[in-house]
C-alpha cells in the first residue's frame, strides 16, 4: 500500500471521509469523491539527546510516594516518545494495561491514539506522550485534586525539558487540569489556548477512549488534528 492509501486507511479508521481533488486518480483502495488532499509534512527531525537530568527525573517519578497512588500502582508511567518532540500529548492517567506495562496509552484507547497520530503522519516515537498522573487511580476513577497537585511538578519538569512547540490535551480531565478551568471540553476545543504556566500553546481534543464510545465525534477530532498539523507547520 502506498503512503497516500495508507493515510486514507487511517483516516477511515478515524471515521473521516476522504476526498480528493476532482479529476484526480483515486488509489485502488480509496473510495474517491472530491476536494481535500492534504499535503503532509515529513516527520520532525530525529531526537536530540535528552537533558542530563532526564533520567533522574524518571527515577524520581518511579520512586514517588507523594500521594497514596504510589502504594497502589504496579508501575509508575513516566511517558514515552521523543524527549525533544515538537508535540507533547497529555492524557489523564494510566489505566490497567498502562499500569502493568509502565507505558502510557497502550490499551485500546492507545491504539486509536496511534491511528490519530498516523493520520497526521506522526508515530509515538515522533511525539512525547505523558499523563497528568503518573500512577493509576484504583478502578480507573477520576484523578483527585490532591493527586493532580502532587503530580503537577513532574509534568512541569517534563514540559520544560521537552520544550515542545505545542501541547495537545486529550480529554476533559487533562484539558481542565492543564488550563486550570472548569469549562466543558466542547467549549475548549477548536482554538489554541495560551496559559502562563506553559511556554507552548495548548490544543484540546477528545480522549480516544471517549471516541471509542462515541465514534460520531471522530470527525471533530480530525478537525483538531488538522489544527495541530497546521500550527506545527506554521510555527
Ligand atoms: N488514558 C489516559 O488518559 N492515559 C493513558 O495512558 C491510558 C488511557
Amino acid at each position: 500500500m502506498n503512503a497516500d492509501a495508507r493515510r486514507r486507511e487511517y483516516l477511515k479508521a478515524l471515521g473521516v471521509d476522504c476526498y480528493r481533488p476532482r479529476g484526480a486518480v483515486a488509489p485502488a483502495s480509496a473510495s474517491a469523491s472530491h476536494v481535500e488532499s492534504a499535503v503532509i509534512e515529513p516527520a520532525p527531525p530525529a531526537a536530540q539527546p535528552p537533558p542530563a537530568d532526564w533520567e533522574s527525573l524518571r527515577a524520581r517519578v518511579n520512586a514517588c510516594r507523594a500521594c497514596t497512588l504510589g502504594s497502589t500502582r504496579t508501575n509508575a508511567v513516566f511517558g514515552v516518545g521523543n524527549p525533544a518532540a515538537d508535540l507533547l500529548i497529555v492524557g489523564e492517567a494510566p489505566g490497567a494495561e498502562e499500569d502493568r506495562r509502565g507505558e502510557p496509552f497502550v490499551g485500546r484507547a492507545g491504539q486509536l491514539l496511534d491511528e490519530m497520530l498516523r493520520a497526521i503522519e506522526f508515530t509515538r516515537d515522533d511525539v512525547f506522550i505523558v499523563n497528568m498522573l503518573k500512577c493509576r487511580p484504583p478502578n480507573n476513577r477520576d484523578p483527585l485534586a490532591d493527586e493532580l497537585a502532587a503530580c503537577r511538578g513532574y509534568l512541569e519538569q517534563q514540559i520544560a525539558h521537552v520544550a515542545p512547540r505545542l501541547l495537545l490535551a486529550v480529554g476533559r480531565i487533562a484539558a481542565q487540569a492543564l488550563l486550570d478551568v472548569n469549562e466543558p471540553l466542547g467549549r475548549l476545543r477548536g482554538r489554541a489556548h495560551h496559559h502562563d504556566a506553559w511556554a507552548a500553546p495548548v490544543i484540546v481534543t477528545y480522549h480516544p477512549a471517549y471516541l471509542l464510545r462515541t465514534p460520531a465525534q471522530k470527525a471533530r477530532s480530525w478537525q483538531d488534528l488538522k489544527q495541530v498539523r497546521r500550527i506545527l507547520r506554521e510555527s
